[in-house]
């Protein structure tokens, strides 16, 4: 029986890494993974594939807008949406192969098949062929990942009623698609067909599109998607939907009560969420119970039970790749008896539309109801030189920070490439920086990041160029 040190369930970002850092640290090491590829959700089905579509309509629509023509190229495009798709598939092909030989590398042992713990020390694991195979190992790290939460009284069949995995493979680009949940996914996946030239609706249920997010950016961005063409019902529940060979009816009423409405569509996506996976995982065996989520709860990304560790989707916190990294990075040092840490305030959030929307740390809400007292600098990309130049101009910047220390407390942002330049707050955040420190940073000009440091100028009311 192959004996380890440590042997990780899930090969998403969660698990993958983690296995990794465990083949540095000179551990023995297996990964488990059912689906037969590595790299989970985010490579798979999630974030890689949803970027490649996002990449390649946002080219797709810049070439058919007015984009092109206004900066003088004129040309006639034609959507081949199986080269899209099959570019798509392609590029995840090559990044699952990737983490494969990270693995050799590493040199950790990848196992395929669905595992299973099966009391302390033990995992079972099911191959394709229904073989079975026991690893016993010192350590069991968990990382299963998450899956879409269902909605009652709707059933994705992934033909016409679909959820995100569906929503990434549509045979065709449909004339209307309505989004249920005004989230990530939605918003994301909306905007991919959106620009290949669906007609987009979002039924949300709350009264604001992305619950969580700073109210301030979420309301300028509803605002910009709306001038893209993307429709929104919000405060409404879905009661119910009835496919047929051509399309959807989708029925959903205000939350307050009032009217039904009932709304025909090509293909609907459910984005209302997801929840943690932990099917057939053999928790009971060591006694672990999930919490009504599915969720297994963690301290130090220990279970409570010794030898078996969580991290990833399937515990507590944002559902986010990087954030499974992280812990998988600081699990596996403390199993190896180094002191992991996560820093749960600064984990950044990107969402990849045009415009990108990105946050770090506190909230204006946030800040509010915790009673600190703080300050606030915005910029406009209106006033940002190659934001202007390259007619980018939608959205802001916004920086909060301590009232007396300046101490940075959260940074949101909708605009062009803000997902990659939140990171430079992210830094000055985790060095415990002020908005002065940001503010006093020489940044390369002409760059849309000098945005983030006209609006740290503007927390001491000293922004120069708006
Ligand atoms: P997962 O990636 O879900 O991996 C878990 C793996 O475990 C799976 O491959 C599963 O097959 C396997 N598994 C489960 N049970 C077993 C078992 N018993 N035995 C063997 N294997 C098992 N996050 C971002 O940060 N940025 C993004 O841009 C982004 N985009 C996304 C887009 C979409 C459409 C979706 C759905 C998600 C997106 N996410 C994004 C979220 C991201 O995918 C997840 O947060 C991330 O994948 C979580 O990693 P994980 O390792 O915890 O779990
Ligand atoms: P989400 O939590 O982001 O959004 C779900 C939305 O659905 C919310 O606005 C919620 O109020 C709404 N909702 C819930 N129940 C509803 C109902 N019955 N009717 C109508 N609306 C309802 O979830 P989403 O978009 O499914 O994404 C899941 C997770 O995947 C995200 O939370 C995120 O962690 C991850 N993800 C991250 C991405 C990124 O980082 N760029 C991209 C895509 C997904």
């Amino acid at each position: 029986m192959a004996q380890y040190d440590v042997v990780i369930i899930g090969g998403g970002p969660g698990g993958y890494n983690a296995a990794i850092r465990a083949g540095q640290l000179g551990l023995k090491t297996a990964i488990v993974e059912g689906r037969g590829k590595l790299g989970g959700t985010c490579l798979n089905v999630g974030c890689m594939p949803s970027k490649a579509l996002l990449h390649a309509s946002e080219m797709y629509e810049a070439a058919t807008g007015p984009e092109f023509a206004k900066l003088g190229i004129e040309v006639k495009p034609k959507l081949n949406l199986v080269q899209m798709m099959a570019q798509k598939a392609e590029s995840v092909e090559a990044l699952t192969k990737g983490v494969e030989f990270l693995m050799k590398k590493n040199k950790v042992d990848y196992v395929k098949g669905w595992g299973r713990i099966d009391g302390a020390g033990k995992v079972v694991v099911k191959a394709e062929d229904g073989s079975e195979t026991t690893l016993e190992t010192k350590n069991i790290v968990i990382a299963t990942g998450s899956e879409p939460t269902p909605l009652p009284g709707v059933t994705i069949d992934n033909k016409r009623v679909v959820d995100s995995t569906g929503a990434l493979s549509l045979p065709e680009v449909p004339k209307s698609l309505v989004v249920v949940g005004a989230g990530v996914i939605g918003l994301e996946l909306g905007s991919v067909w959106k620009r290949l030239g669906a007609e987009v609706t979002v039924v949300e249920y709350l009264d604001r599109i992305l619950p969580g997010t700073d109210t301030e950016v979420a309301n300028a961005f509803q605002k910009i998607l709306t001038k893209q063409g993307f429709k929104f019902s919000l405060r409404a529940k879905v009661t119910g939907a009835t496919a047929s060979a051509k399309g959807v009816k989708l029925t959903h009423e205000p939350v307050a009560g009032g009217e039904a409405t009932t709304i025909e569509a090509d293909y609907v996506l459910v984005a209302i969420g997801r929840r943690p996976y932990t099917q057939g995982l053999g928790l009971e065996t060591v006694g672990i119970t999930p919490d009504k989520r599915g969720m297994i709860a963690n301290d130090h990304y220990k279970t409570g039970v010794d030898g078996v560790w969580v991290i990833g989707d399937v515990t507590s916190g944002p559902m986010l790749a990087h954030k499974a990294e992280d812990e998988a990075v600081a699990c596996i040092e403390l199993i190896a008896g180094k002191a992991g840490h996560v820093n749960y305030d600064i984990i950044p959030g990107v969402i990849y539309t045009s415009p990108e929307v990105a946050t770090v740390g506190k909230t204006e809400e946030d800040l509010k109801a915790a009673g600190v007292a703080y300050k606030v600098g915005k910029f406009p990309f209106l006033a940002n030189s190659r934001a202007k130049i390259n007619h980018e101009t939608d959205g802001f910047v916004k920086v909060l920070a301590d009232a007396k220390t300046d101490r940075i407390l959260g940074a949101h942002a909708v605009g062009p490439n803000v997902g990659d330049m939140i990171a430079e707050i992210c830094v000055a955040m985790e060095f415990g920086g002020a908005s002065e420190d940001v503010a006093r940073t020489c940044h390369p000009h002409p760059t849309r990041s000098e945005a983030f440091r006209q609006a740290a100028m503007g927390v001491e009311g000293w922004t120069m160029q708006a």
